[in-house]
């Protein structure tokens, strides 16, 4: 293995609150460890147009208690066609970067993936996204911070629901996979989690109106995760408007609120533990890995591992959202 001496990093695909944290780990565990650190602005696109600036600890300062990524980020059609992975892979030579850390989520892993292989390039992954949707770690960076502002938003919709005797459908985010829904749903006291890992399995909402719902509540609450399997929110209200017309029914969507704000403690502290093992990683020669938390201690997860499996949905969960909503 080459000698590292200059360590790159990015944010990539969607931000999630406590990005910033793990930029500035990983940037000062690496000048602690003797490396130089530049940063990558744009995700996969800054490596494309050289948008690269050095980093010293001066630019990770005050940042720890920011939401979004001030190395910006994006969605790069041009870093999935070989040429422009050649392209950003030439400019991460003429910048004397030798190994990587891509902070995202599945989408931008598999393109480290690719490009790791491609020029046998060092890289680490971070898991950053607010879905929780990565295999191998307990926790992803910003699920935690997404789950609260839900929780702060269903409570709030729940003052309203009450007062009016409503029905909500309330959709959250999480690209096909249930963790934000299914767990805001615990934490707020919502009837139902309506879920795509189970869809396929039960008619979900005709299960919540056969078990009696709503029979001595004077308001329901419903998350649903956004996903064509789904439904949505509006697909599922639409349903009990037609079929069960005696509800007074009501649809909010979440949306892109659900990214942003300061992150909690728990992020913080992960993106700062996660920040700190990348380095580590890369000093143990480790590479082609996505850091990750289980049992609350470090685990290195090969990125075919941690984008191939589907995260399995914990199914004692839905059961105790059942037990305690009646
Ligand atoms: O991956 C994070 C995520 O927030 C998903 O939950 C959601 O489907 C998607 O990003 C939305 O992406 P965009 O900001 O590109 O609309």
């Amino acid at each position: 293995m080459s000698k590292i001496n200059c360590i790159g990093v990015l944010t990539s695909g969607g931000d999630a609150p406590g990005m910033n944290a793990a930029i500035r780990a990983v940037t000062r565990a690496a000048i602690f460890n003797g490396f130089r650190v530049k940063g990558i602005y744009r995700g996969y696109k800054g490596m494309l147009t050289d948008e690269i600036v050095e980093f010293k600890t001066q630019n990770v300062s005050n940042i720890i208690q920011m939401g979004g990524t001030i190395l910006k980020t994006a969605r790069c059609k041009e870093f999935q066609t070989p040429e422009g992975r050649k392209q950003a892979y030439d400019n991460l030579v003429k910048e004397g970067i030798d190994a990587l850390v891509v902070i995202g989520g599945d989408g931008s892993l598999t393109g480290a993936r690719v490009f790791a292989t491609e020029y046998n390039f060092p890289i680490v992954g971070l898991p950053g996204t607010i879905d929780n949707d990565l295999y191998g770690t307990d926790m992803t960076i910003g699920y935690d911070t997404a789950l609260n502002t839900i929780m702060q938003c269903v409570d709030k919709i729940r003052d309203t629901a009450t007062s009016h005797e409503r029905l909500f459908f309330i959709e959250v985010m999480g690209r096909d996979a249930g963790f934000l829904a299914l767990n805001g749903a615990i934490a707020t006291g919502c009837e139902a989690a309506i879920i795509p890992e189970i869809s396929t399995e039960v008619d979900q909402l005709a299960e919540l109106i056969q078990n009696g719902f709503r029979k001595s509540k004077n308001s329901s609450i419903v998350l649903v995760a956004e996903s064509p399997i789904t439904g949505g929110a509006m697909g599922l209200a639409e349903r009990v408007k037609n079929e069960y017309p005696q509800y007074d029914v009501r649809v909010s969507i979440l949306g892109h609120l659900q990214r942003g704000g300061s992150p909690t403690a728990t992020d913080r502290i992960l993106a700062s533990r996660m920040g700190a093992a990348a380095i580590d990683a890369l000093l143990e020669d480790q590479r082609n890995v996505m850091i990750g938390v289980h049992n609350d201690e470090i685990v290195y997860v090969p990125f075919f591992k941690a984008i191939k499996n589907d995260k399995p949905i914990d199914r004692t969960l839905l059961k105790t959202l059942r037990t305690l909503s009646i």
